[in-house]
């Protein structure tokens, strides 16, 4: 995402408001850890606050009940009592009393808990120092909060949708847990499997629109002249084969979730008309006339580079802006390879619970898994473990097998094998390579004829390798004149072996 893009995005955690004096403002920290306690107060003092800290949840207790501090800091895991359940009773007795929870537990249901309860913020151990400081800043100037309702909450042994506890991951529940109470648009972005269409989902089911509908629409999968009609529906003679009225996603979602998925593959015409419905909040049924009044929450999701679609004049930019209210981008597994013995554990458990045996990985197994590139992300390591409990008889699996497994891992779109990616995608996902290793080092000019050589360069030597040779046949798959093929040989100094394959 390039930075002129990010400068658009609204401030979603709380708006900046006057700076506030640090002067006579107290700070409550509650933690049994005595060396967390001391670096926070030791940041916070130096930003000009009064500090007091504890290592146990009662004493914080006493402080909040006795009207002290403007605002508390604390932990979740603490001996006597658990962090998070102190807040609703915190904010019963001072509902305005901002309260940030910081953790190393760390999962999304930390992170939606923290906020459902009515945290300010919560911050996975470790954080950055002058992080907290600006949280801590935000909080004490932000608008007082609603308190949340009473069905707020939500059982404690309740499945996790999202696994991994990496940092990369840690932001991603920190954002869904602030988007918890919104309905702001959000546009998540990452590799082919992810996880892009399970934050979506994880968005409206612990959002304030999980009584309503979930609807995906995936707009790679529909033929390009149904969108419209499958978005906003039709009546009945719209067009061709329209014999009756016909019921669109907008309408299937009134009260809940839209989500579009693969939004980078929308055809102009219908981009055009989702923007129109995003500006007015109003759509018509194809064939209609009477405005509908749109109710739904977006979120939209791709795999590709939507800068690029936009660029290539692709995808529409003031859609996007529409669209990127909120961006999400998902990190590829290798990004986050401390995940993958849990995801493992995750999928394993999956699999017994459908009866299949699970498989103990040796630590050289899941040594190599960490190494492995995935190019499929978590999707594909999810075939994998399924792979293993299928087709394998041994309890234990070693190193080999996986390697084995990984050499004749079936090709996903990500790694070019699937039929759906054209030579053009193809040698776009290798320019799009290039250009990101090369960030700053890029050539000052001649990269479009260098490329188009490189390009052309193993298009003909593979041509020729083809047809053994005969350049006859080769200029007649390749589409051009013998002569012209004879001086491309010849410039781009390809050596031709005759009747040799
Ligand atoms: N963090 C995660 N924890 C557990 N399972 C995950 C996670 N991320 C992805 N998965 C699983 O991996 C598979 C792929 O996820 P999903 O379909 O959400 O990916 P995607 O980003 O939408 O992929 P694509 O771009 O190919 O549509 C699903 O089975 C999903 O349950
Ligand atoms: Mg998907």
């Amino acid at each position: 995402m390039n930075e002129a893009i990010q400068q658009h995005q609204p401030d979603i955690v709380a708006p900046l408001l006057e700076e506030p004096s640090a002067s006579g403002r107290t700070i409550l920290i509650a933690d049994d850890d005595r060396a967390i306690r001391t670096v926070l107060s030791q940041a916070l003092g130096r930003a000009g606050y009064e500090v007091r800290t504890t290592g146990t949840a009662a004493t914080l207790w006493t402080w909040v009940s006795d009207g002290a501090g403007d605002l508390v800091i604390t932990d979740v895991v603490m001996p006597d009592e658990n962090g998070l359940d102190l807040i609703p009773r915190i904010k019963k007795i001072r509902p305005d009393l901002r309260i940030i929870v910081m953790s190393a537990q760390n999962t999304l249901l930390t992170a939606v808990k923290a906020t459902e309860r009515g945290a300010f913020e919560y911050l996975p151990k470790p954080f950055d120092l002058t992080e907290l400081v600006g949280v801590v800043r935000r909080a004490l100037s932000a608008p007082p909060q609603p308190v949340p309702g009473a069905d707020g909450d939500r059982s404690q042994d309740e499945g996790l949708p999202l696994i991994g506890r990496s940092a990369a991951m840690q932001e991603i529940y920190r954002t869904l847990a602030r988007l918890m109470n919104t309905d702001l648009t959000v546009m998540v972005t990452g590799e082919s499997g992810t996880g892009k269409e399970l934050v979506a989902r994880a968005l409206h089911d612990y959002g304030k629109r999980r009584t309503g509908p979930f609807v995906a629409i995936n707009m790679a999968a529909i033929p390009r002249d149904l969108i419209e009609s499958e978005l906003f529906g039709h009546e009945k003679g719209a067009f061709t084969g329209a014999t009756t009225r016909g019921v669109g996603r907008f309408e299937q979602a009134d009260g809940g979730t839209l989500f579009l998925d693969e939004i980078g593959d929308m055809p102009p015409e219908a981009q055009t008309r989702l923007l129109r419905v995003l500006q007015e909040n109003e759509y018509t049924t194809v064939g209609g006339r009477t405005a509908i009044r749109a109710n739904v929450r977006i979120v939209a999701a791709t795999h590709r580079d939507l800068t690029q679609l936009i660029r290539q004049g692709l995808f529409r930019e003031d859609l996007f802006y529409r669209l990127n209210v909120v961006p999400i981008r998902l990190p590829a597994l290798r990004e986050r390879p401390e995940d993958i013995p849990e995801l493992v554990r995750h999928f394993q458990a999956q699999i017994m619970d459908e009866g299949l045996p699970a498989k103990i990985l040796d630590a050289l197994a899941m040594d190599r898994l960490k190494r492995h590139r995935w190019p499929g992300n978590v999707r594909e390591l999810e075939n994998l473990v399924r792979r293993l409990a299928a087709l394998y008889s041994q309890e234990t699996i070693s190193v080999d097998v996986i390697e084995a497994e990984l050499a004749t891992a079936p090709p996903t779109p990500a790694n070019g094998g699937g039929t759906n990616e054209g030579l053009g995608s193809l040698v776009e996902r290798h320019l799009r390579e290039y250009f990101a290793a090369h960030d700053e080092s890029l050539p000052p000019s001649g990269l479009h004829d260098r490329v188009l050589r490189e390009v052309e360069r193993p298009l003909i030597a593979l041509s020729l390798e083809a047809t053994r040779g005969n350049q006859i046949r080769a200029a007649q798959v390749l589409g051009l004149n013998r002569n012209t093929l004879r001086k491309k040989i010849r410039e781009l100094d390809i050596q031709v072996t005759r009747g040799v394959r």
